[in-house]
């Protein structure tokens, strides 16, 4: 297949890659041509492990290319994959300027006579889809010029070419079977579930996903916080309860919330989508109160620890929303920062990927050397050089004892065992 993917976010550029590696011809468009330039350099725009070695073989092969030519691309392919990004409005209402950005170009681009799939990645608000097609159709004379068909795309940063290679399922919203048997072609045939179903359902299905998981993670926060009342242990907890296949392992993990470019503004999202048909999505609503509430309530655990935080040098291992990204949009650890700025702290803070776009916080380049002198050292991010930290050359570079893991991913013994005083709420 010969494929114009439109936008090189984390979405478009991985799906892109790895379609391309599935041996189709793609060309990616993007409005920036400085990462468009980087791209066909084979420099790796985004922090994602195994992306840059398999978009610098596609490029040699020649079936990968990045350009800014949105209507010459448009022009010469049948297939179209929109991964235009769908931000949250300051109402939660998603905001779908791209999305009708792309409506236009492709209407712009297009012969009559010319058809058109267009495979919808970006996530989108219930009736997007139908709004597409609708829009679409109206803009020629021909009924049957586009298809559109609804793909949306499940995959995590950081693990993001594993799940396009491995998908636990593949959500096709469309209205003829053929285009179901499309979009298992286009995938190479991965071995994977399929849902073949409307393109609301399937719109709907991505939601529910990431509600779900917000919920799971909402939830153990605030049993967290329980047990920190009642000195419990929440790590024991959630293990203890995961063990039980109806709750599942996963996304039990108590910490400071959760964060990204996708949970936040999703949960938003269908919040409103629910409340326009008049549903009050309650749960939703506690969700989102539960997680930002999360730093207020380990600021005030840390207050009463290690007393009042004007002028105590903190540092901040962490500024990634999550570990193995570079990624720090609507990062936890940024709302951290920002409160423990105002609370007049002196902070530091280290990433191991995460360049700090921050001017509250000054950051070094060397995980121990950020610590010197420190009075309090948190821990954000849950990176594995955080969890397989020296405890003794800890110990030694800071000033204070006082470790607070806000991500509950440390062995609290091994922190112990240096000297230092581990805190966590809910930990016993
Ligand atoms: C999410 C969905 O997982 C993915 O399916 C969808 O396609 C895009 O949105 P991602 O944004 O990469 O993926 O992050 P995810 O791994 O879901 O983590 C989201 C946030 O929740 C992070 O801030 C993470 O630290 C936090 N989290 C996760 C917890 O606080 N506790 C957990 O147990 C798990």
């Amino acid at each position: 297949m010969n494929i114009c993917v439109i936008g090189c976010g984390y979405v478009g550029l991985t799906t892109g890659t790895v379609l391309s590696h599935f041996g189709h011809d793609v060309t990616c468009v993007d409005i920036d041509s400085q990462k468009v330039d980087a791209l066909n350099n084979g420099v790796c725009i985004i922090h994602e492990d195994g992306l840059e070695s398999m978009l610098q073989k596609q490029l040699q092969k020649g079936t990968l290319e990045f350009s800014t030519d949105i209507h010459k691309h448009l022009q010469r392919n049948a297939v179209i994959l929109v991964a235009v990004g769908t931000p949250a409005s300051a109402t939660g209402k998603t905001d779908l300027t791209y999305i009708d950005q792309v409506i236009e170009n492709i209407t712009l681009s297009t012969q009559d006579d010319e058809k058109k799939t267009i495979i919808i990645k970006s996530t989108v608000p219930p009736g997007t889809n139908e709004y597409i097609q609708t829009r679409l159709i109206e803009s020629g004379k021909r009924k049957d010029r586009f298809t559109v068909i609804s793909n949306p795309e499940f995959l995590r940063e950081g693990t993001a070419l594993y799940d396009l290679l491995n998908p636990d399922k593949v959500v096709v919203g469309g209205r003829n079977p053929l285009e179901l048997e499309f979009i298992r072609k286009m995938y190479a045939y991965l071995p994977s579930e399929y849902f073949f179903t409307s393109p609301v359902t399937a719109e709907l299905i991505k939601y529910a996903s990431n509600a779900f998981l917000a919920t799971k993670i909402s939830f153990i926060n605030e049993l967290q916080r329980i047990c920190e009342a009642y000195k419990g242990d929440i790590s024991v907890v959630a293990e203890a309860i995961g063990c039980d296949p109806r709750i599942g392992p996963h996304f039990l993990k108590a910490g400071l919330g959760y964060g990204g470019y996708c949970l936040p503004k999703d949960i938003q999202s269908l919040s409103h989508a629910a409340t326009v048909k008049g549903v009050v999505p309650s749960l939703l609503y506690s969700v989102e109160r539960v997680n930002n509430s999360q730093v207020d309530m380990y600021i005030d655990f840390l207050e009463k620890e290690a007393g009042d935080l004007n002028h105590r040098k903190i540092t901040v291992w962490g500024l990634a929303f999550k570990s193995n990204t570079d990624d720090t949009r609507d990062s936890p650890s940024y709302r951290l920062i920002k409160r423990l700025n105002e609370k007049g702290a002196i902070l530091t803070a280290y990433d191991p990927a995460a360049v700090n776009k921050s001017k509250i916080v000054r950051t070094s380049k060397d995980q121990y050397e950020s610590i010197k002198d420190a009075d309090i050292l948190i821990i954000a991010t849950d990176w594995m050089d955080f969890i397989e930290a020296d405890w003794t050359k800890v110990k030694a570079e800071m000033n204070g004892s006082i470790i607070m893991d806000a991500r509950n991913c440390l062995n609290p013994s091994d922190v112990r065992s240096a000297g230092l005083n581990y805190v966590a709420p809910g930990i016993g």
